[in-house]
């Protein structure tokens, strides 16, 4: 197991190219099920989670390959409908792997995610969505079995805008028969991303990016060659580092359309931001201001861009204040945090912080993804050198993060780990 060696103090300088999108791979991957044959996913990050889906697929007899950032997914000999624990365990979003095998297959049997480190993260929305377009929906020995003889277009509406549960749906509507309409869908880019893919397969799908979308069922879908859409979530992970570092750095092949929550905030920091048509540079001002936000579902604060938030409050003037309204234990890099200076108090749902002039580098522990990506970022800005462990969770979901931060003058190495987790 491997940790990063962070010497903080150096302003980030230069220019960055952004991955493609996790969030939007993943999905994006599973939707090869609907349909037999050889697809191929261009700007396909070398993530972990994106190994675990392909791992995925290929146990249930898809050929699988990867080439650089392109992999191959061949479909045509997939006939087995199960995601088993194991894989289940390792990436609760196999769960998006229910709607296209139901689908297609007419039948899945994919292991209940359970809780993660950051909330219970139900799967009520999805299933419930899955039984209104006619599955058959039984919860044994830990597995969700789903069953139907052809599912059926439906209404359902959304108690809450689930991003996954709205991309299940979206996959198991295209081969219903008839006409499917989700209500209170939720509105992420890359929920546009995965409508793009399916429609270009040959579903009929309008309304994505907008809480109502209407999915015709049609008898057959196709094969294609795509490209996967930009990690919005990484750059703005660049985009506070270099607030942070009061740096100046160009954050190239991303699509600024998708940052706007974030690019208005740091804004508000006092950060400079200019907006190119597919980069965005930004410039990091001597004096950060404090400010409060809430993370809401697209097109609001992003819940994933907390975490990096809450760092640059931690050095600003002054008292913020974050509200987290998406996951219930969203906070657990607060007390890492702590332990480098950071003065934050939590109460309930909300953060309150009072910025400090300095953080102090400490040996900390990653926590989950986007946690893991805060204690870097601490780390740059802190005086002195921080060890963060655990970075299996960076690994994740953040594409050569440490290189790409070196890169820009960070002084930053990995290393494998001296101590056991
Ligand atoms: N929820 C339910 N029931 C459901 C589904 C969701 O109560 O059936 C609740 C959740 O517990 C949560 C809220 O609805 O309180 C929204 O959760 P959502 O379903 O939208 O989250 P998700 O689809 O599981 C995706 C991303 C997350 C991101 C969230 C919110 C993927 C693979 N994951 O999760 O990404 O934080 O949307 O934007 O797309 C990350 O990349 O670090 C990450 C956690």
């Amino acid at each position: 197991m491997d940790e990063i060696i962070i010497k903080g103090g150096r302003p980030l300088t230069g220019e960055v190219i952004v991955g493609g999108a996790k969030n939007a791979a993943l999905p994006i991957l599973t939707a090869s099920i609907l349909a037999k044959g050889k697809f191929t996913f261009h700007n396909a990050p070398r993530l972990k989670d994106v190994d675990s889906i392909m791992d995925l697929l290929s146990t249930m007899g898809a050929v699988v390959e990867r080439d650089g950032q392109t992999v191959h997914i061949d479909t045509s000999g997939m006939n087995d409908y199960e995601a088993p624990y194991e894989h289940v365990r390792k990436m609760r979003a196999s769960i998006l792997v229910l709607g296209p095998l139901l689908a297609r297959m007419k039948k899945a049997k994919v292991s209940l995610p359970g809780g993660c480190a950051i909330g219970a993260r139900p799967i009520d929305l999805h299933l419930n969505g899955m039984a209104l377009l006619g599955a058959d929906i039984t919860l044994e020995h830990g597995y969700v079995e789903a069953a139907c003889k052809q599912l059926k277009g439906a209404e359902i509406y959304f108690d809450i805008p689930t991003v996954t549960g709205t991309e299940n749906l979206m996959m198991a509507a295209t081969l219903a028969k008839g006409t499917s309409v989700l209500r209170n869908a939720a509105r992420e880019p890359e929920i546009i991303a995965l409508a793009d893919v399916l429609n270009q397969m040959g579903a009929d799908i309008s309304g994505a990016g907008t809480s109502v979308i209407t999915i015709k069922g049609v008898k057959k879908l196709k094969p294609v060659t795509t490209t996967i859409i930009a990690d919005r979530i990484e750059a703005g992970t660049l985009m506070v580092a270099a607030a942070l570092t009061r740096g100046d750095v160009k954050i190239k092949n991303c699509d600024p359309f998708h940052l706007k929550a974030v690019i208005h905030k740091l804004e508000k920091t006092g950060a400079e931001v200019q907006v190119f048509k597919k980069s965005v540079r930004v410039k990091g001002a001597a004096h950060i201001n404090s400010i409060d936000l809430k993370t809401m579902p697209y097109p609001g604060f992003p819940t994933d861009m907390q975490a990096q938030f809450m760092v640059l409050m931690s050095v600003a003037n002054g008292f913020s204040v974050i509200a987290e309204t998406i996951f219930e234990n969203r906070f657990i890099h607060v007390s890492e945090l702590s332990r480098m200076g950071a003065d934050i108090t939590i109460s309930g749902n909300h953060a309150m912080i009072k910025g400090v002039p300095e953080l102090s580098g400490a040996p900390v522990m990653a926590t989950d993804l986007r946690a893991s990506a805060s204690l870097i970022l601490a780390g740059l800005a802190a005086k002195g050198t921080t060890t963060v462990s655990r970075v299996y969770h960076l690994d994740r979901g953040y594409e050569f993060l440490e290189k790409k931060l070196a890169l820009l003058g960070a002084a930053i190495k990995r290393v494998p780990a001296k101590t056991k987790p």
